[in-house]
């Protein structure tokens, strides 16, 4: 894996940024692999996607636009970290889907896979709805020993153990207007 090395900022959105671990360039090629790749689980049916506010917004609308069959999407919120870096494993739902969906098939769209605790929870509320069937792509996976060995069917990155920021990812509610995905300066971290 290439690291980039930032010398300065070059604006102020980047003062959290330890190190880039993952380009804008990169990070759209891969996503076009990935639509490329979900493009090929429906050859005739029409999916759902869920994207996982906040984090999952910049790769959902990136990946969505990369995708070539007819789809739908719809969002879900659930509880993050807040001005924290670890999981604590509770999650709740902030906002739930807008629709029903019993009998179609579901692909959810994450940012970030960690501890893998969100994700499972997501998973196992929406399988009690019944979809068709039920999918998974995650832009990034970290390289965690103890994490849960939870579903996911399509990786972008998978990441070292550390706390990233950018492309939506955020630390405390910043840093998701980076257009790639870096390292968050431990000097940038609260309390
Ligand atoms: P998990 O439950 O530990 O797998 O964490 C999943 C959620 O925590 C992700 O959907 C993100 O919103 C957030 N998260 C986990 N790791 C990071 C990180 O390194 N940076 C920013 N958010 C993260």
């Amino acid at each position: 894996m290439n690291i980039i090395a930032v010398q300065e900022p070059r604006d102020r959105r980047e003062s959290g940024v330890a190190h880039i671990l993952l380009s804008a360039d990169a990070i759209q090629s891969r996503v076009r692999e990935l639509a490329g790749e979900v493009d090929g689980w429906y050859p005739e049916a029409t999916p759902l996607l869920v994207g996982v506010l906040t984090g999952a917004v910049s790769f959902m609308t990136d990946l969505m636009r990369a995708m070539r069959i007819p789809m739908v999407v719809d969002f879900m919120a659930v509880s993050s970290y807040g001005a924290s870096t670890k999981s604590t494993g509770v999650v709740r739902i902030l906002k739930d889907l807008n629709d029903e969906i019993e009998g179609r098939h579901v692909v959810v769209v994450e940012d970030i896979v960690d501890s893998g605790l969100t994700l499972q929870y997501l998973l196992d509320v929406l399988e009690r709805r019944n979809p068709a069937s039920l999918r998974v792509v995650a832009l990034l996976k970290k390289e965690k020993a103890d994490a849960i060995d939870v579903q996911v069917d399509l990786i972008g990155f998978t990441i070292p153990d550390e706390f990233v920021i950018g492309y939506g990812l955020d630390y405390a509610g910043e840093y998701r207007n980076l257009p790639y995905v870096a390292v968050l300066d431990p000097s940038a971290i609260r309390g």
